[in-house]
């Protein structure tokens, strides 16, 4: 097991830069979690972990030892792709004691490997199968097979659950949480679903074109996103953002002239300053009286277990909020409020404004909804 260390990694493709100076320490036994969209850099930081690629500056370090020199056999890891490459014509046995066997390691290691990865993910069962014969799952659970038996000190997977249904990858989640228990190895894990991120990871890295725009716990990055980016990317469904305006009272204004007190300290804000008030829809308290909006709503959405109204705002952007129960019927106003302490500020360039001494929102649950909401 190890430590993986990353020290102004930058990463150009010929003229355009994808990666730009990525500082990162992830400890020896951590679970992190690169979460991004498409495009922003994610693989490639995991390649150049892998030795896949070179950086084009910076160093990187696997258990205490700077590998950029290193061939990625060298560097004691193993990566896991969403495409599942085993070979078609051996037997599911074969397929995991394969690298074992390049190594020239004796038979009876190599058959013991095999029986224990096989235990750990449960496919002792299907040795003796073509990788045909198997399920989309399944399949996976060989490919990671292949990794665990070369005991490397560090996994890596890129989006290994991409290729599977919704519950196939429920079901795959649960089952990278428990093999992460069970082995206590450092595992760095891709994917651009944030439901993954915020499930599996002790720590989550969001990246946004090659740059580093947060680390933290899921609940840091949920309670206390520190750019506009952040708050959007993780929490479904999505943060509301309102456009607000700085007052001299140290409050904000709504566009329709409503001021809405935050809690966040605007001291060395000058007043009529543009900023952008952010709201969960989990956060919006339906009835209630501080921050009292009322709005028209546009639709209400029902997901089965959580329901969400949908109301037209003077800013334009529909603002979702979380109802308690499915209503009988669409409302044709609604009553919220916006519970201070729940309350996220962005300044222009998406950088959260924050007070001095925060409290984390979650120590001062507040936001319990109240039953039922107003009809008109
Ligand atoms: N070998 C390459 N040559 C040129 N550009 C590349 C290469 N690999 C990736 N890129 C570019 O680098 C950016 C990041 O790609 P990638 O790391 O695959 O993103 P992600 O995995 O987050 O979707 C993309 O714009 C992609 O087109
Ligand atoms: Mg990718």
């Amino acid at each position: 097991m190890a430590a993986v260390e990353l020290n102004g990694v930058t990463k150009m493709f010929g003229a355009v830069g994808v990666l730009d100076g990525i500082d990162l320490a992830i400890a020896d036994g951590e679970f992190v979690v690169f979460v991004g969209p498409s495009g922003c850099g994610k693989s490639t930081l995991l390649r150049l972990i892998a030795g896949l690629e070179a950086p084009s500056a910076g160093t990187i370090a696997i258990g205490g030892r700077v590998v950029n020199d290193l061939e990625p056999a060298e560097r004691g890891i193993a990566m896991v792709f969403q495409s599942y490459a085993l070979y078609p014509h051996m037997s599911v046995r074969d397929n995991l004691g394969f690298a074992l066997k390049l190594q020239g390691k004796p038979r009876a290691e190599i058959a013991a490997a095999v029986e224990a990865a096989a235990a750990t993910l449960d496919i002792a069962h299907l040795l003796d199968r073509k990788p045909k014969a198997l399920s989309g799952g399944q399949r996976q659970r060989v490919a990671i097979g292949r990794a665990i038996v070369r005991q490397p000190s560090a996994f890596l997977f890129d989006e290994p659950l991409s290729n599977l249904d919704a519950a196939l990858r429920q079901r795959m989640r649960y089952e990278f949480a428990q093999l992460h228990d069970q082995l206590g190895a450092t595992m760095i894990y891709v994917t651009h679903d944030q439901i993954e991120a915020m499930t599996l990871a002790d720590r989550i890295v969001v990246l946004s074109a090659g740059r580093i725009e947060q680390i933290g716990t899921p609940a840091e990055l949920y309670d206390r996103p520190a750019t506009r980016f952040v708050a959007g990317f993780i929490g479904a469904p999505q943060m509301n953002f309102l456009p607000v305006t700085a007052t001299a009272e140290g409050k904000v204004r709504l566009a329709d002239g409503t001021v809405i007190a935050t809690g966040i300290d605007l001291g060395g804000i000058a007043s009529e300053t543009p900023l952008t008030l952010g709201i969960r829809p989990e956060h919006v308290v339906i009835g209630g009286a501080v921050n009292r909006i009322e709005a028209p709503v546009a639709m209400i959405e029902s997901l089965g277990a959580s329901h969400f109204a949908y109301l037209s705002t003077p800013g334009g952007e529909p603002l979702a909020c979380q109802l308690a129960e499915q209503p009988h019927e669409r409302p044709g106003r609604l009553a919220i409020a916006l519970p201070p302490e729940r309350c996220h500020l962005f300044d222009e360039s998406g950088q959260a404004l924050r007070n001095a001494s925060a409290t984390t929102a979650s120590s001062q649950l507040a936001g319990i909804h109240e039953t039922g909401y107003m009809i008109e």
